[in-house]
């Protein structure tokens, strides 16, 4: 890519009329190679396309193989998303009806869907402001005779602290769950995540680390979490699976959700895990430049990692100090967008702030959960969870697609980031409304 001419920090904003600095633009993305394309044609061709699982589809079997390498040999079943992985975990954890899950407040809300819908029960424990990973300080107090699971979520590729959360996991004689969904590839002291958990999720949607077109995986140690997982999402049991356990025999039936995987995406999965460590690293690089480009910056800062901890970039997050800056974040953001950067909030609020958990006033269209919720009498109104907040109005999110060489972009984002600092004292008389 051609050197992007500097501009000067000391050109007037664009937010206030200056030009801007210029888009930040990404690499296609996802991409296939031609030997994905040609296979994923070939399913087409050959009349393979139907996705009964790995004793039906070569395709499946293969990926699943792929993919349990990767983990270390664990147990890998292919789903159609993360949601789907993430629901067969707790499924297969035999994790429903009125259990209890203790989770963050601060990720997607399929993390937590997949505890609704298996009527279970999230609990929401509060996260470290600094990463917005689940704060295992935090998890003691919040354990209750009818906990069966902790929920770990990998939120922007950052392992969470699962040392810590499998050692307590284990006192109180509860599952660890991982939802990996953005962090393929992740490490903490040297373990992959995935690996620590009873069982884990991740989701192969096209905009993640891993990207398919829709797709899923769950990675366990246990064959029978792996047999039960299956038995509520992909028709097994009644065909040739050969070692399908006698025991769960009579349980095995059509009364399933369709989470099957199909073996277009199987074979995206198997030719995608052969380039995924030179993804990794790429985009490892260039977050390693845009750290060093942004040394000397104040307000708008990358959060800093342990020793030990080696995250992936999904999206890029970083904090914002607006009390330091004077200036609200929402302001902040508008003058990157201005100048070409677009930045975003990613966790609009705390998840247990949603209306669609308030069955106490709840007027939406009705939703399987609201019972459940009910009967256990959970309230989420209103939860302080002061850090969670703290990190919702204090995060600024970009996309992070870097898996080719785009150095100059990384050059520009820092450029802008600098530039909007150097200038901060214009932005001091906007408040948001203004800023638009
Ligand atoms: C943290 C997290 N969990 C779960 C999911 C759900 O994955 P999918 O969209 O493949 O169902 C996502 C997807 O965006 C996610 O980011």
């Amino acid at each position: 890519m051609s050197a992007i001419p500097p501009t000067t920090v000391s050109s007037q904003l664009a937010l206030r009329g200056g030009t801007p600095v210029g888009k930040v633009t990404y690499s296609k993305f996802p991409i296939f190679s031609e030997a994905a394309i040609d296979r994923v044609g070939e399913v087409l061709r050959e009349g393979k396309a139907i996705g009964l699982g790995r004793f039906h589809s070569p395709e499946i079997a293969e990926a699943e193989a792929t993919i349990s390498k990767y983990h270390g040999g664990r147990e890998v079943l292919a789903c159609s998303s993360g949601h789907a992985a993430l629901q067969g975990a707790l499924a297969g954890l035999e994790i429903c009806g009125g259990d209890e899950v203790i989770t963050t407040p601060y990720t997607w809300g399929a993390s937590t869907a997949c505890i609704l819908h298996q009527n279970a029960i999230p609990v929401f424990v509060d996260v470290d402001p600094a990463t917005g990973l689940i704060d295992p300080e935090l998890i003691d107090a919040a354990i209750t005779p009818r906990t069966k699971a902790i929920l770990a979520v990998h939120i922007f590729g950052q392992p969470a602290n699962l040392k810590r959360l499998r050692e307590t996991a284990d006192r109180h004689g509860v599952a660890l769950i991982e939802d990996g969904s953005q962090a393929h590839g992740a490490r903490i002291d040297g373990v992959r995540v995935g690996e620590v958990g009873d069982a884990a999720g991740f989701s192969c949607m096209g905009g993640k680390v891993l990207p398919t077109t829709e797709a899923g995986y769950l990675v366990t140690p246990s064959k029978e979490v792996f047999w039960k997982a299956a038995m509520i999402g992909q028709h097994m049991g009644r065909s040739p699976e050969t070692d399908f356990p006698a025991d769960l025999k009579p349980w095995a039936d059509s009364l399933v959700y369709t989470y099957r995987v199909t073996p277009l995406n199987a074979v995206l999965l198997t030719e995608q895990f052969g380039r995924i460590e030179g993804w990794i690293a790429e985009r490892r690089r260039h977050a390693d430049l845009l750290r060093a480009k942004l040394a000397e910056a104040r307000y708008l800062r990358m959060p800093d990692y342990a020793d030990g901890v080696m995250p992936v970039y999904h999206l890029m997050t970083m904090n914002f100090d607006s009390a330091a800056a004077g200036v609200p974040r929402d302001v902040f953001m508008r003058a990157l967008n201005a100048e070409g950067l677009l930045s975003f909030g990613y966790v609009p609020s705390p998840i247990p702030d949603w209306p669609r958990l308030h069955w106490q006033d709840y007027t939406g269209p009705r939703a399987s959960w609201l019972s459940t919720l009910e009967q256990a009498g959970v309230d989420y109104r209103g939860m302080a969870l002061p850090h969670c907040r703290h990190r919702v109005a204090n995060s600024i999110e970009m996309r992070f697609d870097y898996i080719d060489d785009q150095t100059a972009m990384i050059e520009r984002m820092a450029e802008i980031i600098l530039k909007v600092e150097a200038h901060i004292d214009e932005l001091r008389d906007l408040a948001p409304a203004d800023a638009s």
